[in-house]
């Protein structure tokens, strides 16, 4: 592909080894399939596995998987959270309604509560692996990590929602960091939630974090097409960060539900929700982000609510009951497009190409 990308990008391609500016995003629970992560990475882009809720033996049986599909550079996600963090019973509210949830779907709410992968082994596994880019979401690692990971030459990538964040991501050491708008789809990256959840829209952001950092920006929300790659390079991002755009990929690991909510959405579809896990995240609106937006304020914080809502949704998974599973979207899904990656990958150069044709001179 001979597409002539701003000096930024050029140099930011450069120096992770791909040949266009998009990432496609980690996105753990499932879709981030190690077909999808491959198919990016041989198209050009940088594929990434999400490994946020995978044990080390499956995060390191999926590297390998993406290993045997291709010989590109590609990256590993992981969750920064605290592992002592006690779960909280939920409030009589959240209790009942949850209770009744459970009674519709004929399910017993146990309360037992599964552990989450341990951070530490899931971190050999990316440095035993030696892939090539590293990102996180949720905070920010201890030093130790991010010095381990300079050592063996991996390229460390941060999420902010916010120009604090920012900073404090380029202070600890990432090499980049992923600008995440409002408009994104899955949970909110937000670390700095000390005056409030910030909420800043791509657009505003983007520029905002790219005049205060001396690393790569990487702009991520609601970029759907060659349009919005455009946009954000414009706006100072050396590349984008795209998940929703991926998720009605043939390759990805999405259900068939998924993909038609995503393909018959509209602008309005989706909701910043935190009733499925207690962190604010954007998807689909269903009748559980509905009815239980009420209780808005007293859901437990994630991840207590993770744990309360598992056995609901797991079971809503097995009767096929849309009503009751997440649906992580961006506020562009309605611009969803059922392709191959390979696919996408190249109308999304066709269009950037177009764009910058007719914006130029
Ligand atoms: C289904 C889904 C799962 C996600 N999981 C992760 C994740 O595990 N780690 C992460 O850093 N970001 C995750 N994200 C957020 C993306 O990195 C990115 O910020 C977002 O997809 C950008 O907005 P868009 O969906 O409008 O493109 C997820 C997004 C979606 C849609």
């Amino acid at each position: 592909m001979n597409t002539r990308w701003p000096l930024k990008s050029e140099e930011f391609i450069k120096l992770l080894g791909v040949e266009i500016p998009v990432i496609k995003a980690p996105m753990a629970g499932g879709p981030s399939s190690p077909e999808l992560v491959a198919a990016v990475s041989n198209a050009g882009g940088l594929g990434s596995i999400g490994g946020g809720y995978l044990t080390p033996d499956i995060l390191e049986k999926q590297i390998r998987e993406v290993k045997s599909q291709t010989n590109n550079p590609f990256g590993v996600n992981l969750f920064i959270t605290d592992p002592d963090k006690e779960i909280t019973a939920p409030g009589t509210n959240i209790s009942e309604k949850l209770s009744s949830y459970a009674t519709e779907l004929g399910v017993e709410l146990t309360g037992q509560v599964a552990p989450f992968p341990d951070f530490e082994k899931q971190f050999e596994v990316v440095l035993d692996n030696k892939v090539r880019v590293f990102s996180f979401t949720f905070g920010i690692p201890e030093k130790k990590y991010t010095e381990e990971l300079k050592r063996n030459n991996i390229f460390v990538i941060g999420t902010a929602t916010s120009v604090g964040e920012a900073i404090a991501l380029q202070n600890a050491g990432c090499d980049a960091v992923v600008a995440q708008g409002y408009e994104a789809g899955g949970h909110r990256g937000s670390f700095d939630v000390e005056n409030g959840l910030p909420l800043v829209g791509t657009i505003a952001l983007v520029p905002q974090i790219a005049d205060r950092l001396n690393i790569p920006v990487i702009a991520s929300g609601g970029i759907m097409d060659g349009r919005g790659i455009y946009a954000s390079l414009s706006l100072g991002a050396s590349a984008v960060q795209m998940g929703t755009a991926f998720l009605a990929c043939e390759e990805a690991n999405v259900n068939q539900s998924w993909v038609e909510l995503l393909l018959s959405s509209e602008d309005v579809s989706t909701v910043l929700t935190n009733a499925y896990t207690g962190k604010f995240a954007r998807g689909i609106k269903t009748r559980f982000t509905s009815e239980m937006q009420q209780f808005e304020k007293e859901i437990p914080e994630y991840p207590s609510q993770h744990q309360h809502t598992r056995e609901l949704r797991v079971k809503a998974k097995e009767l096929n009951n849309s009503e009751f599973m997440s649906f992580w979207a961006g506020q562009g899904s309605a611009m969803s497009r059922k392709t191959s990656a390979k696919g996408l990958i190249e109308e999304l150069v066709k269009e950037y190409i177009e764009v910058s044709n007719n914006m130029g001179p």
